[in-house]
Parts: C-alpha cells; sequence; structure tokens
C-alpha cells in the first residue's frame, strides 16, 4: 500500500514520516509554538528477541537525540514492540534500559496500552518498575469496564496516568460497546484521577483525548478543584485537531502532542482509519481515484 502515492501522502497525514528525524523535526516546530512532544517509534507484536532489542536500541538514540537538541519530548513505547509476545523477561530487560536511559535524562517513558490481551501484564510490569523508575508512566482505557478498579490501584501509588478512550477491539464482556458509556466512564475517570485524594498522592495526569466536550470538563475541574495549570496535561495525536492548539495554548492548558515514526506504521494507521468512518470513506474514496 505504501508504494501508492495516494496512500503515502495519507498515512502522512497521521505519521511524522520514516525517520526519528522526521518526528524531531515536527517536535522541535511543536516546541516553538508552545507544545511538548512525546515521541513513538512505530512497531508492535515483534517476532523474535533481535526486532525486541533493536527497538529498545531504537528508543534509547530517541532519548539521546531529544537530550542533544533540547527538545522537550518524552518517549512513549509499546511492550509488544520490546518483545512482550516472547515472554516478560525479555521485554523487561528492554524496558529497563530504556527506563534507565530516561531517568538519567530526566526524562518521563509513557508505556502505551495495546488491547486487553496484555492489560494485566502491562500493569504488573509498570507497578514492578515504577518503584526503581520514576519516571515511567502508564496508560488507562475509558472502554474498559475494569479501568476503575485499575484507576485506584494507580493513585494508591500515585502514578503519572494517560487515560485515554482505547482504540481496540474487545469483546462487550471486556469493553462498553456503546459510546456513551466510553465517554460517561472517561467522565467519571477523568473526575477521578483530578480528585484532590488523587493528586495529594502525586497522581499526574494526562487527557488524552480530541473529544473538546472532554478537554472543557478537565478544564472546569481544574479550576473548580482550582488545581495549577502544571498538574496535568492534555494529549493528542498527530495529524488530528490540530486547530485546538492555539486556543488551548492560550488559555493556559499544558499540551502534548504524540508524534509517531517509522516504517510499521499498518497497524497504528488502521487504528487511526477504524476509529473515524470519515477517515475510512475518504481514504478508499482517494485510492480508487489514483
Ligand atoms: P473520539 O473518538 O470521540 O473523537 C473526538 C473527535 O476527535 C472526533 O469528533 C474527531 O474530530 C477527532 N478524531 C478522533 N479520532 C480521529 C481520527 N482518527 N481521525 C480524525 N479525527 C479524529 N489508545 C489506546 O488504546 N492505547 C494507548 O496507549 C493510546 N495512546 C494515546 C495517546 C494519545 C496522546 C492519544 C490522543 C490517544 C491515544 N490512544 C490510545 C487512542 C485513543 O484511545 C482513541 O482511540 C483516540 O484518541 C480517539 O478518541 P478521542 O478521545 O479523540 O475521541
Amino acid at each position: 500500500m505504501d508504494r501508492l502515492p495516494t496512500a503515502r501522502r495519507f498515512v502522512r497525514r497521521f505519521v511524522a514520516g520514516p525517520a526519528l528525524e522526521d518526528a524531531l523535526a515536527v517536535a522541535a516546530r511543536l516546541n516553538a509554538d508552545g507544545v511538548d512532544a512525546a515521541v513513538t517509534h512505530l512497531g508492535e507484536n515483534v517476532a523474535t528477541a533481535e526486532e525486541a532489542t533493536g527497538a529498545a536500541d531504537a528508543y534509547l538514540k530517541m532519548l539521546d537525540e531529544i537530550g542533544h537538541r533540547r527538545l522537550r519530548a518524552v518517549a512513549s513505547l509499546k511492550l509488544t514492540h520490546l518483545g512482550l509476545d516472547l515472554g516478560e523477561s525479555v521485554c523487561r530487560v528492554n524496558l529497563e534500559r530504556v527506563a534507565a536511559h530516561g531517568l538519567t535524562a530526566r526524562t518521563l517513558v509513557w508505556v502505551d496500552m495495546e488491547s486487553s490481551a496484555y492489560t494485566d501484564r502491562t500493569l504488573e510490569l509498570y507497578r514492578r518498575l515504577r518503584p526503581t523508575y520514576g519516571n515511567l508512566a502508564c496508560v488507562v482505557q475509558s472502554y474498559l469496564r475494569r479501568t476503575a478498579q485499575d484507576v485506584e490501584g494507580l493513585i494508591e501509588i500515585g502514578a503519572t496516568v494517560r487515560l485515554c478512550k482505547g482504540a481496540y477491539r474487545e469483546a462487550p464482556q471486556l469493553a462498553f460497546p456503546d459510546k456513551r458509556d466510553v465517554d460517561l466512564s472517561y467522565t467519571r475517570l477523568l473526575d477521578r484521577l483530578l480528585s484532590a485524594d488523587a493528586l495529594a498522592r502525586g497522581v499526574y495526569p494526562a487527557f488524552a483525548t480530541h473529544d473538546e466536550h472532554l478537554i472543557g470538563r478537565a478544564r472546569e475541574q481544574a479550576r473548580a478543584g482550582g488545581v495549577a495549570a502544571d498538574r496535568y496535561e492534555v494529549q493528542m495525536l498527530y495529524g488530528i485537531r490540530h486547530d485546538l492548539h492555539a486556543t488551548l495554548r492560550a488559555g493556559g492548558v499544558q499540551l502534548r502532542v504524540l508524534i509517531p515514526y517509522g516504517d510499521d506504521w499498518y497497524g497504528y494507521f488502521m487504528r487511526r482509519l477504524a476509529e473515524r468512518p470519515a477517515n475510512l470513506a475518504f481514504f478508499f474514496r482517494q485510492l480508487l481515484r489514483t
């Protein structure tokens, strides 16, 4: 598909480019506009230990470059890219390498949340490593029925938590099938993460959404609770709702944009298409025209 110019152009809407350099150039531009960055090297479900080690190496290089260029940027990674399918120990070794490098560079490392097949293992590894690597941050998904309980556990340890809606296809026993329930769950979790009790325990919430209503809710709750602007942030994806950036920044909201790069864009791109039917229709219309 990436040999078709139309497809490549469309992928480029969501992916900075094939190389680290492409993502760092975007990060520098965003920084100049007062927006922070998170950089992710695309890849997931690797099949060999060599690939997993290679992925960790790419993150070490990324952290070095972020430091050299003095960018306001952090790393965001997937555990299956670091070898979780090959066994916990393979993944753990790689995650510790990246986390230790980030700790030295004083840079956060977000551990993305993948499908529910990985939720327990991801949270378990996060909980185990966080006492050593305080720069590790984790993600929860409001579509999962279990998340309210997971959030309580994360509040107890004063975690740095990204709250997103969730981007994988899940069974209705595990995830709310109705978007209204996902949004309601997001609202409840947002309120909980911004509560005085959670913040007093050291929780740092990041609200990852392009949903204006939910971003408004976070701002209102923060204002009502007297939460300082630097005690939480809003996160968005590269290529989505850039039109909101300037207004949010002007309103004093800390904003971070996640910038993906790399050749292994298929899974990421398909999730972006799937979460918005209009993208899919547009994409296929363009393909048919070529
Ligand atoms: P929603 O889907 O309701 O969209 C709200 C509005 O945003 C739409 O009306 C539209 O304007 C715009 N929009 C949203 N998606 C779009 C798209 N693909 N194309 C064009 N416009 C779009 N998920 C996960 O399972 N694990 C993770 O670790 C992460 N990490 C993550 C980090 C960051 C920084 C973000 C912003 C998101 C994630 N996600 C994620 C993805 C998340 O779960 C979710 O799938 C997307 O953010 C889309 O949901 P919204 O909250 O934007 O709401």
